[in-house]
């Protein structure tokens, strides 16, 4: 490693896709552990909007709108393109993405797709499988491999904070590296998950987790009136018909977003012991949820307003350029690699 690389911050990509607006789910399953890596790391935060065609290419509006609507999310939670060190990228302006695709297209046999278990389990909801859906890993490994090192000077891997869905997207990232690697030398960088304690938020229904399709969600952007109605039709504990019911705790939605959003633990401690004894109501308990969520949310929905200001296009347009100007070096390093430079052809 030489010495200028050590002083380099570690890089940093992870990315999402601008299908809607961001819920609670989407900030215990992954936002939360994207804040902190602001202060250490060369951060680059990617909407991927290609990628969001492999299931809504036939909303065009929809994924132009997600992808103000999400920056708009970041910011108030706290992400911040300000810092020189964060990057917001927008997938679709960066053309070197393709070349790095279609060189890697080549090197990956189409059984490591059909055996990744994230493709397989998608595909049984999908009813016309699309080439680009088929092949997003691929697509995905271009992604992350953008911000490459030059691998013979810095041998430090790629941070990708993701959750367990997106692993198998990483090992074949790394597949997909190695078998370049084999045929045409040493360009890119390996990547390495980033798996904190990552949390999973259920839905307002109680199914295992919060999408828009099903409608059981709690956006940051949502009204304390939205959230409050939203609350009071949570589902809770299936079994309790009356307030002096014994209620079960376990697995019941509103005791779970408790935990994960009201500070106050010894309160909720207190909470459960009285639900358990069957001396609470579950609506004296969806108000005090209520208005944990929205003590929560309210900070956030002011800098989501205050962001809505600010000049959104210059920092993705900011953010894109500086990883361009990274991934025109890893591009260029990929086609000298594969004998796809001809700089001397007048010889
Ligand atoms: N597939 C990811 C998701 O659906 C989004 C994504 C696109 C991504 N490109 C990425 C994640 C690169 C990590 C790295 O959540």
């Amino acid at each position: 490693m030489s010495v200028s690389a050590l002083f380099q911050k570690r890089r940093v990509l992870t990315g999402i896709r601008p299908t809607g607006p961001l819920h609670l789910g989407h900030y215990v399953g992954a936002l939360k552990q994207w804040i902190p890596l602001q202060d250490h790391y060369e951060c680059f935060f990617l909407i991927a909007d290609i990628q969001a065609m492999t299931t809504h290419a036939n909303q065009p509006e929809l994924i132009q709108w997600a992808v103000r609507e999400i920056v708009l999310d970041w910011m108030a939670v706290g992400l911040n393109p300000q810092k020189k060190n964060v990057h917001f990228v927008l997938q679709s302006q960066i053309p070197e993405l393709n070349v790095l695709y279609t060189l890697f297209s080549m090197v990956t046999p189409l059984t490591w797709i059909e055996h990744n278990p994230t493709i397989k389990a998608e595909m049984k909801s999908i009813k016309d499988v699309t080439l680009g859906f088929y092949d997003y890993p691929v697509s995905q490994a271009a992604d992350i491999t953008l911000v490459s090192y030059d691998p013979l000077q810095n041998a430090s891997k790629i941070l990708v904070p993701v959750g367990e869905d997106q692993i198998p997207h990483l090992e074949s990232t790394n597949s997909v590296v190695k078998a370049f690697h084999r045929t045409y030398g040493k360009v890119f960088s390996l990547c390495e998950p980033l798996v904190g304690v990552i949390g999973r938020l259920v839905g307002t229904d109680g199914s295992a987790k919060m999408s828009k399709s099903q409608g059981n969600c709690i956006y940051l952007g949502d009204s304390a009136d939205v959230v409050r109605n939203r609350v009071m039709k949570m589902f809770t504990d299936p079994n309790r018909i009356h307030p002096s019911d014994p209620g079960t705790v376990e697995g019941n939605p509103v005791f779970m977003y408790l935990d994960a959003f009201d500070p106050d633990k010894s309160k909720i401690a207190e909470l459960k012991s009285r639900y358990r004894k069957g001396t609470v109501g579950d609506v004296e308990v969806k108000k005090i949820l209520s208005e944990s969520l929205n003590s929560f949310l309210e900070p956030i929905r002011q800098r989501r307003a205050a962001a809505a200001r600010e000049p959104i296009g210059d920092y993705l347009q900011a953010g894109t350029r500086k990883a361009r100007k990274i991934g025109k070096m890893t591009v260029d390093r990929a086609l000298a690699a594969a004998k796809l430079n001809y700089s001397d052809l007048n010889r």
